[in-house]
């Protein structure tokens, strides 16, 4: 049995909701119908408890292709959110495990990611490339190399940079990779740069091959605008390139009564081979619903049907002086990903970076970052920007 939970609000009693959900989502309908009595004790979903507003329900396994996503989330996530009567209806958790052998988790983890890096004792620190869309390849290179300057770990592509013509992604890629050669030839440091193979699920394939033969360290993808599908292809396909998963549009299936709980996708992402994936911020720019982001950041790094634990990426909005309340709730296997936060610096890319690290540093030895500043100058100008 896969157990799922519902959040639900009705019209009717709970009860009733949720035998009409079961029903809906697997052999009924909104009437009897005769032949059903032949196949409902064996795929028929059933209700296991209905209690304030929390509705469970187990499907039988035989119910699904176990290793087709959209097939599963057709069942778990179909029909019953149109249904009328609901005034609220959220997914917000799948017990996966009697399925999750199909899948073969991340080929790239925390310990492959940590050691390409030669990182073992502190978070990640990354950065988007700002602004999001606009710079021509060469432009995008030259700030990724001051980027890369400042010591990071990772630089990202932003969600909505793709293909576009202003900025090719095969040129955008060898221009970038050139730049961060150069850095790491002197600066004795690597640096993963997450290019966004983002594209329809005939292309993905080729444009992530294409990727690995122009020298890509790190792929991209905007999980829920593309397809779990599509990451899982990638997975079973061997790739050999860890892959950054973005939550792009999110918000529509996250936020308000209806929708799908960020956990879920946080256990999809994982299941088909996430390295890295954007779950949240303790304090930042987006809307955040603090237990969620414990319980996804639990999803993706505890030990789980024998997959690779993944990074949680923190993301939006992020600046220096919000590494501490980010870093208290994520502990050190986080990324930490600031685009406005490193450059909106005053003094530009590199010195963003570097207060970023200040910041990290004061948070591991204790000390408030006002105190650090007071002889890292690149955190004191990171606070006179932004305040306390
Ligand atoms: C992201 O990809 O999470 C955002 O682009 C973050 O950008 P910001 O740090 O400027 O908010």
């Amino acid at each position: 049995m896969v157990k799922a939970t519902y959040y639900v609000e009705a019209d009717m009693p709970l009860e009733k909701a949720a035998k009409a959900i079961a029903a809906e989502q697997s052999t009924g309908t909104w009437t009897e119908v005769e032949y059903e009595k032949e196949v409902h004790e064996k795929l028929g979903a059933r209700v296991l408890s209905a209690k304030d507003n929390i509705v469970e329900i187990d499907f039988p396994v035989e119910i699904f292709e176990p290793d087709n996503i959209p097939g599963i989330l057709s069942v778990v996530a179909g029909n019953l959110f149109g249904l009328g009567g609901l005034n609220a209806c959220k997914l917000i958790d799948v017990d996966f495990d009697p399925i999750v052998k199909y899948y073969n988790g991340p080929e790239f983890g925390i310990q492959e990611a940590r050691k390409f890096l030669g990182v073992y004792d502190r978070p990640l620190v990354g950065t988007i490339i700002k602004p999001k869309v606009g710079l021509n390849p060469k432009r995008t290179a030259e700030v990724a190399e001051m980027a890369a300057l400042g010591g990071l770990d990772l630089i990202k592509d932003d969600e909505t940079l793709t293909d576009q013509k202003f900025c090719p992604l095969e040129d955008r890629l060898i221009a970038v990779m050139d730049k961060l050669h150069k850095v790491e030839d002197k600066i004795g440091k690597k640096c993963f740069y997450a290019v966004n193979i983002t594209v329809g699920g005939d292309q993905i394939i080729e444009r992530a091959e294409r990727a690995k033969e122009l020298g890509a360290n790190m792929i991209m993808v905007d999980i829920l605008t593309a397809g779990f599908s599509a990451v899982q292809a990638l997975t079973d396909e061997k790739i050999g390139l860890p892959i950054h998963v973005h939550r792009t549009m999110h918000g529509a299936l996250t936020r308000g009564n209806f929708g799908i709980a960020m956990p879920v996708i946080a256990k999809l992402t994982r299941m088909v081979g996430g390295t890295n994936l954007h779950i949240g911020t303790y304090s930042g720019k987006m809307e955040r619903n603090v237990e969620e982001i414990n319980y996804s950041r639990d999803i993706l790094r505890k030990p789980w049907a024998g997959f690779k634990p993944m990074f949680p990426a923190c993301s939006g909005g992020l600046y220096p002086q919000l590494v501490k309340a980010n870093l208290d709730g994520y502990g050190i296997d986080v990324i930490l990903q600031a685009g406005g936060g490193i450059h909106g610096h005053p003094e530009g890319t590199t010195a963003g970076a570097k207060a970023m690290f200040q910041a990290v540093d004061a948070w591991k030895k204790g000390v408030s970052i006002e105190e650090y500043a007071r002889d890292h100058h690149e955190l004191e100008m990171a606070i006179k920007q932004w305040g306390k």
